[in-house]
């Protein structure tokens, strides 16, 4: 089967469109047909090599969400899971491919009327957006900021504030076109990405979604309220100061909070409730997703260039 492999760490060109063998699903395990198959940030951080210490090697075989119909299944799954449409996670390696295991646990049955390529721009990033707001202790009529709002975490963070009855949902993006997109999927205030926004802006917020993280990092804890609560969810930027926890320290009368969040750290369960409900609402329409391309699985090289060169608004999308 046809399969995109890291050929060699550093820009989209080190990847290679190669032949593998179909993989046969181990014990708990289910293969699936892929017919989307998610392009995510970690992909390009798997691929630049910054992973290498943690034995993502050249070689690697990329993707870790997708979409498409069970074809097998390993010991101890029940084989009715065989003909299904599934969303399914395969756990950082393995989903740029025709053929993809992952275990059954880590398998959605789609509803009808969820495309494959709605399932992979939700199914990961949805559930970050979600228990982000949930460790936040976000309540209705709060002030949220979405920092680095236009990838697909910040798309649903910033459609699940507004529908919870947030005070105001700002958001950072770098350009107007994109806030205008992003005012339409319920953001009210539009900043830009050093968090300047006009006159009309909110002085500060009661919560900070941070996707982006970065050099830039301290200017936004300076704009949480008293008692705001600060959640770092991705790093697009990189690392941020070493000595950013010194803000913190010294804003210390304004009673601050700073965490980081990982899905990794949710009950599989709980994730899978989660993603079945915003599955649900996405196919009624009641939660957008925001698919920027799809493109053929051989052109997985071009998917990473755009992604490079920050020209994807929500997720960009492989078919075998
Ligand atoms: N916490 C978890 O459990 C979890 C799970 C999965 C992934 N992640 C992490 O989440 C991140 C990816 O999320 P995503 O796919 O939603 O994001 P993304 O699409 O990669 O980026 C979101 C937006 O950030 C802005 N941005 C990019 N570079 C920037 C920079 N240097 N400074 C300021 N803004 C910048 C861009 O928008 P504009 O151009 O409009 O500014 C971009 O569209 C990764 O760090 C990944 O590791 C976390």
């Amino acid at each position: 089967m046809k399969a995109v492999v890291i050929r060699t760490f550093g820009d989209p060109d080190g990847l290679e469109v190669v032949d593998v063998p179909m993989p046969v699903p181990g014990p708990g395990q289910v293969r699936i047909a892929t017919e989307a198959i998610g392009v995510g940030g970690v992909d390009a951080v798997i691929r630049r090599g910054a992973l290498a210490a943690h034995g993502f090697r050249e070689g690697h075989l990329l993707g870790s969400e997708v979409a498409g119909r069970i074809t097998a299944t390993g010991d101890g799954v029940d084989a009715s899971w065989i003909g299904r449409r599934v969303w399914a996670f395969t756990g950082l390696s393995g989903g740029y491919a025709e053929q993809a295991v992952a275990a059954v646990e880590d398998v959605l049955a789609l509803p009808d009327g969820l495309t494959g390529a709605d399932a992979v721009t939700l199914g990961g990033s949805g559930v970050v957006a979600h228990f982000a707001l949930d460790r936040a202790r976000f309540t209705p009529g709060e002030s949220v900021l979405v920092r680095g709002a236009a990838g697909s975490i910040g798309i649903t963070a910033v459609q699940l504030a507004a529908r919870a009855g947030a005070g105001a949902v700002a958001v950072t993006t770098s350009s107007a076109r994109r806030g205008t997109r992003l005012r339409d999927l319920g953001a009210t205030h539009v900043l830009d990405r050093s968090g300047e926004g006009g006159p009309d802006a909110p002085a500060g917020f009661d919560v900070v979604i941070d996707v982006v993280a970065g050099p830039q990092l301290p200017l936004f804890l300076d704009k949480l309220n008293p008692n705001g609560r600060y959640v770092a969810v991705g790093v697009v930027a990189g690392r941020p100061p070493a000595d950013f926890g010194m803000r913190l320290m010294d804003a210390f009368r304004r009673s601050l909070s700073f965490a980081t969040f990982s899905a990794d750290t949710v009950p599989g369960t709980d994730r899978q409730a989660v993603r079945s409900s915003q599955f649900a609402d996405a196919a009624r329409g009641d939660l957008r997703t925001v698919v920027h391309d799809v493109l053929p699985l051989d052109q997985a090289a071009q998917a990473h260039r755009e992604m490079d060169a920050a020209k994807v608004f929500g997720r960009i999308v492989l078919h075998p």
